[in-house]
């Protein structure tokens, strides 16, 4: 069997995640490969009401944290574990180090949330930090037809970039400019996938 393989790509709303993910999805299955995608906020319940207070009135500080490792808790045990162990690679939309940076902003420690998510939340094999200026990043939200919700007002992102982008040096990250067209990313993540493979 074919050893799983776990690869996260995380970043400030709109840096093109949800786009990438599925591109990187469609690649591993060119290759033959068993994919799973999910994300983070899942749908279950914890993911559910995390959804919900980001348009009704985000929760307290202490309550959002503990939803989130819930969530993550239950999304582990059920889909990323299995499916690592069944041999499938599987790519998600966001993980724990969303937490560091989201939650992280909102004047938790980064370190602390981390070292609470790594008891039980396995770390990657490769994580994908899909990095952009801020205004950029937000003119793209607008371009979607979107509105900033509470999560994505400006000094907010601009605190959590920092955070993700102080993951740079770690061994399994690598940081992703996206300032580019939607196939110039794509390339440039399975450039970095293809080399990180044959390591
Ligand atoms: P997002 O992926 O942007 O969902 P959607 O595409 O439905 O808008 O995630 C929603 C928000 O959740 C995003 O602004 C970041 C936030 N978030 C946290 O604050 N902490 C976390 O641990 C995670 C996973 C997400």
């Amino acid at each position: 069997m074919e050893k799983g393989i776990f690869i996260v790509i995380e970043g400030i709303d709109g840096t093109g995640k949800s786009s990438q993910v599925k591109r990187l999805g469609d690649w591993f299955l060119s290759q033959g490969r068993e994919v799973i995608l999910s994300r983070e906020p899942t749908n279950g319940p914890w993911g559910k009401k995390l959804r919900e207070s980001m348009t009704a009135g985000r929760l307290s500080a202490e309550d959002e944290l503990q939803y989130f490792l819930n969530d993550r808790r239950e999304h582990v045990e059920e889909v990323i574990s299995p499916s690592l162990a069944a041999g499938k690679v599987v790519i998600l939309d966001r993980y724990y180090f969303s937490t560091m940076a989201y939650q992280g902003a909102r004047g938790f420690d980064p370190l602390e949330i981390r070292r609470k998510n790594e008891v039980f939340a396995p770390v990657p094999d490769l994580l994908l930090i899909m990095d952009l200026n801020v205004d950029v990043a937000l003119s793209r939200i607008g371009a979607r037809g979107d509105t900033a919700n509470e999560f994505e007002k400006r000094e907010n992102l601009v605190r959590c970039r920092e955070i993700f982008l102080s993951l740079r040096d770690e061994k399994f990250a690598e940081v992703i400019d996206c300032s580019g067209t939607i196939d110039e990313v794509a390339e440039q993540i399975q450039e970095t996938v293809r080399s990180r493979l044959a390591e």
